[in-house]
């Protein structure tokens, strides 16, 4: 192997230590940040999802509320949730776990948040201020990448080029944007892209966040580069693996991160992260 790992559960016990410090200095102030998570249905993976949420948020120092409820909630039921927790001082984030029953619009639900408390970044209001380089929440998986990248020295990325596999609105276009923001060269391919391994092989740095096995493989990476694997994917013996050829690739990249232990822990630190931003924005 010649690739050096980038290790995510030893970087989110760093910053989760930090989280921990800026909570309990928050609470001494007499403000306890707090995150409000909302299931709606019994999607297996969902459920495993807000429990660890809410177990780092209590792991942190930070005020959690689960709310669980039936896959037959309406849309105007859950409206009405929003709006409560919007006008609930002791919650700084609302974090509604996706995806919600097919006759609930995702859209319509995350536009209901405030602004001030979308913590996960999916809001119109935050994507736009990441395009416009304002104050807003960064969505936790690319903000974590960033993380990652910024833990191995590579904070300004100017004269870099980042390739982005996947153009999703929660990793791949937030991804670009943030990419962008830190001066890098970006380029944001997908599955249907012609000849990836053109591309993928002029990267610096590939980020790859499609959802499909082998997406990027050994032949695809230039020697030294970087790879983050977004993905979060079952190989045939059922073993947890990512987008990345992780046993070809780390034969040629510089970095790598696995799976699982890459980036999958610091999209739950950033969580924090944003909480206590938020928490810290309302008590300025
Ligand atoms: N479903 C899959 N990833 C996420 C996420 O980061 N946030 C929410 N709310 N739902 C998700």
């Amino acid at each position: 192997m010649t690739a050096q790992l980038i290790d995510g559960n030893a970087l989110s016990q760093q910053i989760r230590a930090e989280v921990a410090q800026r909570a309990a200095a928050l609470t001494a102030r007499g403000v306890k940040p707090g995150l409000a998570v909302i299931l709606v249905g019994d999607n297996p993976a969902s459920q495993v999802y807000v429990r660890n949420k809410v177990k780092a948020c209590e792991d942190s120092g930070l005020h959690s509320v689960l709310e669980k409820y039936d896959a037959a909630m309406t849309e105007a039921e859950l409206l009405a949730r929003i709006d409560a927790l919007n006008r609930d001082p002791a919650i700084h984030g609302i974090l509604v776990q996706l995806p919600l029953p097919k006759h609930i619009d995702d859209h319509k639900v995350i536009e209901a948040i405030s602004p001030a408390k979308d913590v996960d970044g999916f809001h119109v209001s935050s994507a736009g201020a990441l395009m416009v380089g304002e104050v807003g929440f960064k969505a936790c998986t690319p903000y974590g990448c960033m993380k990652m990248l910024e833990s191995i020295g590579m904070k300004d990325l100017r004269g870099k080029h980042a390739v982005v596999i996947g153009r999703s609105n929660i990793v791949g276009k937030p991804m670009a944007m943030m990419l962008l923001a830190a001066n890098a060269t970006v380029t944001v391919c997908h599955s249907g892209t012609a000849d990836l391994g053109a591309m993928t092989r002029q990267a610096d740095i590939v980020v790859a966040a499609v959802g499909k096995r082998n997406v990027l493989t050994a032949d695809m990476v230039r020697p030294g580069a970087v790879v983050i694997d977004v993905g979060m994917n079952r190989n045939d013996a059922g073993k947890l693996c990512g987008d990345v050829d992780f046993d070809g690739v780390k034969e040629v990249a510089g970095w790598i991160t696995p799976v699982p232990g890459g980036v999958g822990p610091m999209t739950i630190t950033m969580l924090l992260v944003n909480t206590i931003e938020a928490a810290e924005r309302c008590a300025a």
